[in-house]
């Protein structure tokens, strides 16, 4: 295909050495990435736990009874590892039980902690197992619930310890061997090593074994091939530390469905690994953030970015684990008949190097899990309102005139955006925070026809610096020592789109400041205040790195392996450059608006995250909606698809379906391939343009819907799409569902056409409750599935009964321009005749609403009395009363009924009160006509919403 080869060649250019070696196929390269098989620590592990399976030894681990203590809501012991007859090593174990009801258990190994071992090939590196990820991935969560105390157990060889909410859960540490179980309500939810595969690698000390020549090497009972070198690719791993892998299998029996453990293709309810039914996967899940060009569809491949956030789920309960793990991890999934259940659910956790640092989750909601999720890892960011409007991005605009161009012909067609994007090319060289002044030669007039217009600009900072002669950046980028080392402690270089280029070293505090300087308009002359920042190729990606990213024995700030932090390491180039916009303004602060494509857990306080290079196919349309409820239900809801598709040229109506599609991503952006063909909303023409006009359209309207929603995940990192069993957790018909979703709390369900010529969708819907199709108010009232017409110019989108939206019916050019629009209210009545929703609103901009300048209103309305009322939930501050004045313009125009009650045909007038201002506006009633619901309308009843107000309908 001609598209990927040119960027085959693209690639080829900065990564010439490696020339013979690129493909020019559309597959992935799977031979550059490794399988278990090819990785030695997971194919180590895996053959372990195949021994211990397969044989009756047990476990070798066990605590020592004498070091177990409990106190304080802690219980601490040394597990001993038995390696030998009478030689053990020593593991300090700590199992926390925390105020959120959640358990964390750590466990250490005493030799490395306490640097008593040595390193190979002179390396500097620290020895001990790498402890720090909390720091980057957790801001809260850790209060230890004081109140948990021993429990009763029969068997002295285990220490019961009831925790929790109303001590519900309870842990079972069984002393010999080692295991813990998990109970709720008196019933086994989880387990550590329950299967025997706790595996520790400790240190030991490389043997030299001299082999005589002609007489075989002597046998051990450990395949020891992989403990001291790796090749692969043509790269070898020197690893001065030896195997230190750690790896515990996790069960969760009577569960049949596993979630989460983004970012992989395929299903979201998550497939077995080994063995088992047909579709089951040869390899395990596999964690470790790479740029896999022209990734495939249904793999557990790795992807660009990870979150080892694991929920298991059956009718009534949700349980968890977060495995708190920087390293390359891979997950085994296996299912089984249970003793007591239908299905049992095994995993196996295998990761590189690390403390065993994992959190159980005991639920029993899916929103609880989300919510104590958040509070470890931290809330969504709450996004500047623009940034979740649509996003014009292609590779590349090359000059300042194309980006007018572009930027005048959606005004021309009356297409709204916020946001235009420019990649790559618009640096002079590949050299970021410069630009090629040929092509841009007058960014002034750019940046104020953009301003005029009230839209911001988007540009692409890499996180390898190009190293050449008369470039500060990379200048005192070395200067000042804040690069990524080799193994022997010199400035790493490596091949990315420069050609030869450095890494700054993100987790050194002094790179991060210097990093701030960069971004202010006296240095970064290009950009402006409204100039906002795309961090791309951070997993990082290293064109002639092993598996294109950095060796593992690459030192980073603190003598730490990349080994030990590879996963975070994306994270950490965000955080950077989120506190640099954060800093780059005088006065107040703006919220920084940073695109990612690496990411780890605690990346959705930073910004939004993006699939990466997808193609322009069906089936990448398809494959884009598990991918983001996975990303919803493990914390990362701030995230999208490159609409359109990256690579290749879509049909019109592919492009079409993909915009209808997008328009629900929580984050909207189409981009495209520099080879590709353009592909603007309107250069499709008649009927294709007017069609993604609708959609885009359609976001708009819907901003108020979609901005509370991020204020939710802002609150309690809730989804802002949610899958079926997250919102209907006893409807086991809807547990494997992921092409149909739900918009946060609203009760907007969109189930987007993914399939070339379909006419129809089967939409599912869970309950008895009235659901309506949102345009035309056609009522579906079974649980089951209904087919409905989905003709090209349909988006098939549907409320349920019960539930209130706001919207913004007036269409605008931009988000800005909204601002101070009218609200309309949108009311679907459910079976009870009852309804409910919210609204949130600020500035979207500043961070004023932590000080009360927020306006939260809760919609009621009661079915029994006809009343809606709206009540002011926001919580207060000192900016609150100066800020709802200023909001006090701010009307409701229009409230629509869907389902009004037909006795309300008779009325004309209705009464509206805001303090002491009574209203009686008018009430339009329509009649139902064959299955389309009666709906009335009250126009203009005169309330703003800074104030909390009431409209009567009897
Ligand atoms: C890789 C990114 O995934 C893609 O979106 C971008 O266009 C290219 N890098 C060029 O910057």
């Amino acid at each position: 295909m001609a598209v990927t080869t040119v960027y085959s060649f693209l690639r080829l250019a900065a990564f010439f050495v490696f020339a013979l070696n690129v493909s020019f196929s559309t597959a992935v390269k799977h031979e550059g990435f490794k399988t278990c098989d090819q990785s030695g620590f997971c194919k180590r592990n895996r053959a372990f736990a195949d021994a211990v399976a397969s044989s009756s030894t047990t476990s070798p681990y066990r605590i020592s009874p004498e070091s177990a203590t409990f106190a304080n809501g802690q219980f601490r012991a040394t597990v001993l590892k038995t390696i030998a007859d009478g030689l053990t090593v020593h593991l300090p174990l700590n199992v926390t039980f925390l105020k959120s009801g959640l358990a964390r258990v750590t466990l250490d190994e005493e030799r490395r902690r306490t640097g008593d071992i040595e390193l190979r090939h002179g390396s500097k590196a620290r020895k001990e197992r790498y402890n720090e990820s909390p720091a980057w991935a957790l801001v809260g969560g850790l209060d230890i619930d004081f109140s948990a105390q021993l429990g009763e157990h029969g068997n002295s060889d285990v220490t019961a310890i009831r925790y929790g909410d109303n001590q519900r859960n309870e842990a079972f540490i069984r002393h010999d061997p080692f295991s813990i179980y998990f109970q709720r309500d008196g019933e086994t939810q989880v387990t550590f090593n329950q299967r025997g595969f706790l595996n520790i690698e400790h240190w030991r000390p490389k043997v030299e074994v001299e082999v005589e020549e002609g007489v075989e090497k002597p046998v051990t009972a450990e395949d020891e091939s992989t403990w001291w070198e790796e090749s692969f690719g043509g790269n070898t791993d020197t690893k001065p530390k030896g195997p230190e892998s750690v790896a515990l299998d996790v069960s969760f029996p009577g569960y049949e469905h596993v979630f989460g453990i983004p970012e992989h293709t395929g299903p979201l309810s998550l497939r077995e690994t080994r063995g088992g039914s047909q579709d089951a996967f040869t390899d395990p899940y596999r964690m470790y953030n790479s740029d896999v060009f022209e990734y495939e569809l249904n793999s557990p491949m790795t992807l660009y970015g990870s979150i080892p956030f694991m929920q298991a789920h059956r009718k009534g309960s949700s349980v968890g684990i977060l495995w708190l793990n920087a390293a390359e991890t891979w997950v085994d999934i296996t299912k089984k008949k249970g003793t007591k259940s239908k299905v049992d659910t095994d995993t196996h956790w295998i990761s590189e190097s690390g403390i065993l640092d994992v959190f159980v989750f005991l639920g029993p909601r899916p929103e609880d899990l989300t919510k104590a999720l958040g509070d470890l890892t931290g809330q969504t960011q709450l996004p500047q309102t623009f940034s979740i409007g649509y996003h014009q991005c292609r590779w590349n605009y090359m000059s300042d005139e194309e980006v007018k161009e572009v930027d005048a012909k959606f005004d021309r067609h009356g297409i709204p955006y916020d946001v235009i994007w420019l990649d790559l090319e618009y640096t002079d060289d590949r050299k970021y925070f410069t630009v090629d002044s040929d092509k841009f030669h007058n960014p002034a007039a750019m940046h104020a026809q953009l301003d005029e217009r009230h839209r911001k600009l988007v540009t692409l900072i890499d996180p390898h610096i190009k190293n050449t002669a008369n470039y500060p950046v990379v200048d005192q980028l070395k200067e000042k020592d804040l690069t990524i080392k080799n193994k022997d402690g010199v400035t790493y270089e490596g091949w990315c789109w420069p050609g030869s280029s450095h890494w700054i070293d993100c987790f050194d505090p002094k790179a991060r400041a210097w990093w701030k300087t960069l971004f202010k308009p006296d240095f970064f002359k290009f950009s402006t205040y409204n100039t906002y920042i795309w961090n791309d190729m951070n997993e990082p990606s290293v064109f002639n790195g092993p598996e294109t990213t950095m060796p593992k024995d690459n030192l980073h700030h603190g003598d730490w392996e990349h080994r030990d932090v590879h996963n975070i390491n994306g994270m950490t180039f965000v955080n950077a450059t989120y506190h640099a916009l954060l800093d780059r303004k005088p006065g107040k602060p703006i919220r920084p608006f940073v695109l990612t494509r690496s990411f780890y857990a605690g990346s959705q306080r930073l910004g939004a995250m993006w699939t990466g290079d997808n193609l322009a196919e069906w089936g990448h349309l398809e494959a884009s909606l598990p991918m983001i409820l996975s990303l919803n239900i493990a914390g990362m809801p701030s995230s999208g698809a490159d609409v359109g598709g990256f690579f290749g040229t879509p049909s019109s109506e592919l492009l079409t379906r993909w915009f209808q599609a997008g328009a629900f991503y929580p984050f909207f952006r189409a981009h495209a391939h520099i080879d590709t063909r353009r592909r603007e909303p309107y250069v499709a023409g008649p009927p294709y343009t007017g069609i993604m006009a609708q959609a885009i359209r359609l976001r708009y309207q819907l901003l108020p819907v979609w901005y509370t929603a991020y204020h939710e995940a802002s609150v309690d990192n809730s989804p802002i799409l949610r899958p079926q069993y997250y919102v209907h957790p006893e409807d086991e018909a809807g547990f494997s569902m992921d092409d149909q979703f739900y918009v946060g709390s609203t009760g907007l369900l969109s189930k987007p056409v993914t399939k070339e010529g379909a006419a129809t969708v089967d939409v599912y819907f869970a309950d008895d409750e009235i659901y309506y199709d949102y345009f035309d108010y056609t009522i579906y009232s079974k649980k089951g599935f209904r087919t409905v017409d989905a003709p090209l110019d349909k988006i098939p989108l549907f409320a349920r009964g019960g539930h209130i939206i706001p919207r913004k019916d007036r269409p605008r050019r931009s988000s800005h321009l909204m601002q101070w629009d009218p609200i309309t209210l949108v009311i679907f009545l459910g079976k009870s005749g009852d309804a409910e929703g919210t609204l949130y609103v600020d500035d979207g901009e500043t961070f004023d609403y932590q000080s009360g300048a927020q306006i939260f209103s809760k919609f009621v309305f009661d079915g029994v009395s006809s009343t809606l009322t709206s009540q002011d939930i926001a919580p207060k501050g000192s900016l609150t009363d100066s800020y709802r004045k200023t909001m006090a313009p701010v009307r409701v125009e229009k409230v629509i009924i869907i389902g009004a009650p037909a006795h309300w045909a008779d009325k004309k007038h209705i009464s509206a009160e805001q303090g002491k201002e009574k209203m009686q506006p008018k009430l339009q009633f329509h009649p139902a006509s064959g299955n389309k619901a009666a709906w009335a309308v009250v126009r203009d009843p005169k309330v703003s919403i800074a104030k909390e107000w009431k409209i009567r309908f009897a």
